[in-house]
């Protein structure tokens, strides 16, 4: 691992989590499809994705577009590549993780993430490289899941699954109060709407979508 790469690959979680994400992408789109495709509106020709997994927002890029992925788990690579073929969205691919995406300061008009900001090791070190990247005016639009109010029966399950939680889908945390890193970061401007899915998975069903300005 180097700072640049700073991702444990798991050997049997790796393709476990690819093959997951392949397998209930579609049911995951439908359940957010309405959030995603409010914040994912209108994206310029170019977008920076941090985590984009095996391709779930490609759909949301007009065919032609350029999509510069930064996804650290080579497992994923294989199937994003294939999406966005099929997609005919150009890929940009960077074998690395958010925190340090290697991208020049002030340099992209749009960052998107879909259910990433709960697995990166460090939310606001993402959220600041985010910032550093994008251009004045710039947009960062997102839909994650985030710990459920404090005291509520969702939040007890979220504590009482972590770790399990975690260990399978590689570091993710139910527990992130991801709004509060949003406001913490320091963004010219956001909108962030809180909303809850009605999903089996109930530790994953307290979510927000949104856009922050840069
Ligand atoms: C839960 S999956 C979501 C994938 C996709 N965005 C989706 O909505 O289906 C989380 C993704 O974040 C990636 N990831 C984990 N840590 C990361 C990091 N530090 N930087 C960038 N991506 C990371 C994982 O490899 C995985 O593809």
């Amino acid at each position: 691992m180097t700072a640049t790469t700073d991702f444990e690959v798991h050997s049997a979680r790796g393709p476990f989590n690819a093959a997951f994400f392949r397998v209930m992408g579609p049911y995951i789109e439908w359940s957010v499809r309405r959030h995603k495709r409010r914040v994912f509106a209108d994206l310029p020709p170019t977008v920076v994705e941090i985590g984009s997994g095996v391709g779930a927002n490609l759909r949301h890029l007009a065919p032609g577009s350029t999509l510069v992925a930064v996804e650290p788990n080579p497992h994923m690579h294989r199937q994003l590549s294939a999406a966005a073929d099929r997609r005919g969205v150009h890929l940009d691919l960077r074998d690395r993780v958010a925190e340090h995406t290697g991208l020049p300061d002030h340099s992209v008009d749009a960052v998107i993430s879909s259910l990433v900001l709960c697995t990166v090791t460090d939310p606001a070190a993402v959220l600041a490289e985010i910032r550093r990247i994008l251009r004045p005016g710039g947009t960062y639009r997102f839909v994650e899941h985030v710990a459920a109010p404090a005291g509520t029966p969702t939040r007890a399950l979220q504590r009482a699954l972590r770790r399990p939680w975690a260990w399978t889908f590689e570091g993710c945390s139910c527990e992130r109060d991801l709004a509060g890193a949003l406001r913490d970061a320091g963004f010219a401007r956001l909108d962030v709407e809180p909303y809850r899915l009605h999903s089996p998975f109930i530790t994953f069903n307290t979510q927000i979508a949104g856009i922050a300005h840069a």
